[in-house]
């Protein structure tokens, strides 16, 4: 670290209050961001979809983080593997769809050609010693939990281990590997990267930001009353074929190398199935669910990757940066496997809870960052409801110091 950003840190750090927002520098200094790409973004595994998005030979897709894009592909072999999007000659972006079907990969720039595989095909016009074996497109690291696709752009990504073995009966219990994405959309937002996962960690924000959330989210509740709502809960579990499982969060500072997971069923209101406009159910339930317990399960994995479980269909949530004042917000809608659009489910109903949520929640998160440029920010203590934010603000100034 230069000696200026380690200046820099050192400052904010020693001026932090614990239990409060963080200071603007955090969201405004482009030192920090870089800081952060390097420790943080770059070196933590993000959620890049189901499999099921690519069920075929040469089915890609084009997944991009801040500076970094990847392509993953399916090979030959039947293989999903992942790669820099970064050709080997003189570094062109070598894929500019987001997502298709090809045989290989040509780089619009000079025409060198790549497999599926990686391997450098072809390349024109080179000199006898060059050597095509030692250009192929750079791997990434790449691996599946359960269904779900992740990549990491670091040779040393923390271990996936022990979230692959403690959410594997919950992620059972909704088939995830037999899932299929139902619907995909991207929400690019004009703020720091941070102040979009905060805005998701918490909902404090709830009650006065989303009256349709509210309505059937007993999250906007304090902990006593939301307690309360769990316990009833329980005794429906059982009779719709609901197992309880309590993976608390496992936080990285507890298990260094691993990433941070958890999981855990929340109940909905009264008249609520499903997240869905009027409650009733948008999809054929899930895995090996019998009936609507009315409960909604939350589900992490690692820094920017949040699930939400209900017993007809999944939302997942993924928040990046792209630039230091533009994030990204990648939403998937998940559905069982043999469900048919039109059929089962209507993409307008499945899509509505959380597409209105999420619109709102732009407008929030650009509000925030706007009163967090000013210079009279000061930064304000967090509620009680504000633990999870909290928890994940301190895990990235643990990050940040981190060599
Ligand atoms: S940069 Fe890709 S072929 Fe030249
Ligand atoms: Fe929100």
């Amino acid at each position: 670290m230069s000696d200026r950003r380690r200046q820099l840190l050192d400052e904010l750090l020693a001026a932090r209050r614990p239990g409060h927002a963080l200071a603007q520098a955090f969201y405004t200094d482009p030192a920090i961001y870089e800081l952060e790409l390097e420790r943080i973004v770059y070196r933590n595994w993000v959620l890049a979809g189901h499999v099921s998005e690519l069920p075929d030979s040469g089915d890609f897709k084009v997944l991009e983080v801040a500076r970094e894009s990847a392509i993953i592909v399916r090979g030959e072999d039947g293989e999903l593997r992942a790669f820099a999007n970064v050709c080997r000659h003189r570094g062109s972006l070598v894929c500019l769809e987001n997502r298709g079907t090809t045989k290989k990969f040509t780089c619009p720039y000079h025409g060198w050609m790549y497999g599926l595989d990686g391997r450098l095909t072809a390349a024109r016009d080179m000199p006898e010693e060059f050597d095509r074996d030692a250009h192929g497109l750079k791997p990434l690291s790449f691996d599946v939990v359960h269904g779900l696709m992740f990549v990491a752009f670091t040779t040393d990504p923390p271990s996936l281990d022990g979230c692959k073995r403690d959410l594997a009966e919950p992620m059972a219990m909704f088939d995830f590997p037999g899932l299929r994405v139902a619907a995909n959309r991207t929400y690019d937002i004009p703020a720091n990267w941070k102040l979009c996962i905060e805005n998701y960690q918490e909902c404090y924000h709830c009650a006065t930001a989303h009256p349709e959330y509210a309505r059937m989210h007993s999250l906007t509740l304090n902990y006593e009353r939301r307690a309360r709502m769990r316990e009833e809960l329980k005794e429906r579990m059982p009779v719709c074929g609901v197992r309880e499982y309590d993976v608390d969060y496992i936080d990285t500072a507890a298990r260094p190398g691993e990433i941070g997971y958890g999981y855990s069923r929340s109940s909905l209101f009264g008249k609520y199935f499903t997240g869905s406009r009027d409650g009733r159910p948008v999809a054929p339930l899930l895995g090996e669910f019998t009936g609507y317990d009315q409960g909604a399960s939350d589900f992490t994995f690692g820094a920017f990757s949040f699930l939400l479980a209900y017993s007809d269909h999944v939302v997942a949530y993924v928040f990046t940066p792209l630039e230091h004042q533009l994030s990204r917000c990648e939403i998937y809608w998940l559905v069982r496997g043999d469900a048919r659009e039109g059929r089962d489910y209507d993409v307008d109903e499945l899509t509505w809870l959380w597409d209105v949520t999420t619109r709102a929640d732009k407008e929030i998160i650009v509000n925030n960052s706007k009163g967090v440029h000013s210079k009279y920010y000061e930064p304000g203590p967090f509620s009680t409801m504000e633990a999870m934010e909290s928890i994940y603000v301190d895990w990235i100034l643990q990050e940040l110091q981190r060599e």
